[in-house]
């Protein structure tokens, strides 16, 4: 049962991407991560009052969804449902239109920006407020559709907006970067859903527990070490981390043959570091680069067969 809107407003809300820089999949092991959110790249969740029933149009990915008949797992009717129930309101008659500049699967968080992106404009349009905290913790609800077991750090960096230090269950830790650097964020073009990997890390875990526990320390270290860096300017230490915890996240076999090519290229062409960035086996690759290296190792990227690059700085701001 829909109720028809008095004042609602046309109300919208967009939420940006997200990069993990450190210490994926090790997070889910309750290892720290670093992850900054990406402005370049964002989703938009638009509300305007209808005549009658709730209907959701997402059209990029060419879905129209009625929102009284949709699966209780749908990510985008479960979004608003919940945040519905936090706000205890009922639910109104209007359309909610999505949009996003986020490849899908690719390890930049689209699924958690689109959830923060609705539950922003729904509390916008229903004229209540919500904290970050409350939005965060309503969308790790939903990664858990999305992701089956999520650490939480994209909810989280999707959320804040903020380059954070994530530990999983312990309070948001934002961070200061000294000195603000480059990174190239270049798309494999394989699509690879984080489920899938996640998945396979917790069955090799469940193998063989000694060695991922293992590589899961050595990955830890490395953020550890990667934040002190990023506190003190020690930039040139950075590079050798990317690369040294790429090596880690091979060894957990999350790594793809046209990733590391692609790393390889970046290497090559005068990168400081790179490695692959999210859930692996496809999706993002980062390379940090200088200003003088930054062109020659895009060029080389592209010839590899980089389907998209993206040039971002990291800075306190995100
Ligand atoms: O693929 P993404 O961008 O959703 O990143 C997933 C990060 C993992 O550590 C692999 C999973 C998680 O929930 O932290």
């Amino acid at each position: 049962m829909t109720t028809t809107p008095v004042k609602e407003q046309v109300s919208k809300a967009t939420a940006p991407g997200k990069a993990i820089l450190f210490g994926e999949h090790a997070v889910v092991y309750g290892r720290p991560a670093i992850a900054v959110p990406i402005n370049q790249v964002w989703a938009t969740a638009e509300i305007r009052p209808a005549s009658s029933g709730f209907e959701i149009r997402a059209c990029d990915l060419g879905q129209v969804i009625q929102l009284e008949t949709a699966a209780d797992d749908d990510p985008l009717a479960a979004a608003v449902r919940i945040t519905l129930k936090q706000l205890k309101r009922p639910l109104p008659a209007a359309t909610l239109t999505i949009s996003s500049t986020i490849p899908v699967a690719s390890g930049l968080g689209s699924g958690a920006a689109v959830t923060v992106a609705i539950i922003r404009a729904l509390a916008r349009y229903l004229q209540s407020h919500l904290d970050d905290q409350t939005i965060s913790r309503l969308a790790f609800e939903i990664e858990k559709l999305h992701h089956g077991t999520p650490s939480g750090i994209d909810n989280t960096v999707v959320t804040f907006r903020r380059p954070v230090y994530f530990v999983r269950d312990k309070p948001i830790q934002t961070f200061h970067i000294h000195t603000p650097f480059q990174l190239l964020i270049a798309d494999s073009g394989i699509s690879s859903p984080t489920r899938a990997t996640v998945s396979d890390v917790r069955a090799g875990w469940q193998e063989r527990p000694a060695s991922y526990e293992s590589l899961f320390d050595q990955i830890g270290q490395i953020v550890m070490d990667a934040r002190r860096a990023i506190e003190t300017g020690s930039w040139e230490q950075l590079g050798p981390l990317m690369t040294h915890n790429h090596q880690l996240l091979q060894a957990l076999d999350v790594s793809s043959p046209a990733l590391n090519a692609l790393i390889a290229a970046a290497m090559a062409a005068g990168a400081d570091g790179a490695k692959l960035s999210g859930g692996g086996r496809g999706g993002n690759l980062i390379a940090l680069v200088r200003s003088d290296s930054r062109d020659s190792v895009r060029r080389s990227l592209e010839i590899a067969g980089a389907a998209h690059i993206l040039v971002t700085w990291v800075k306190d701001n995100g």
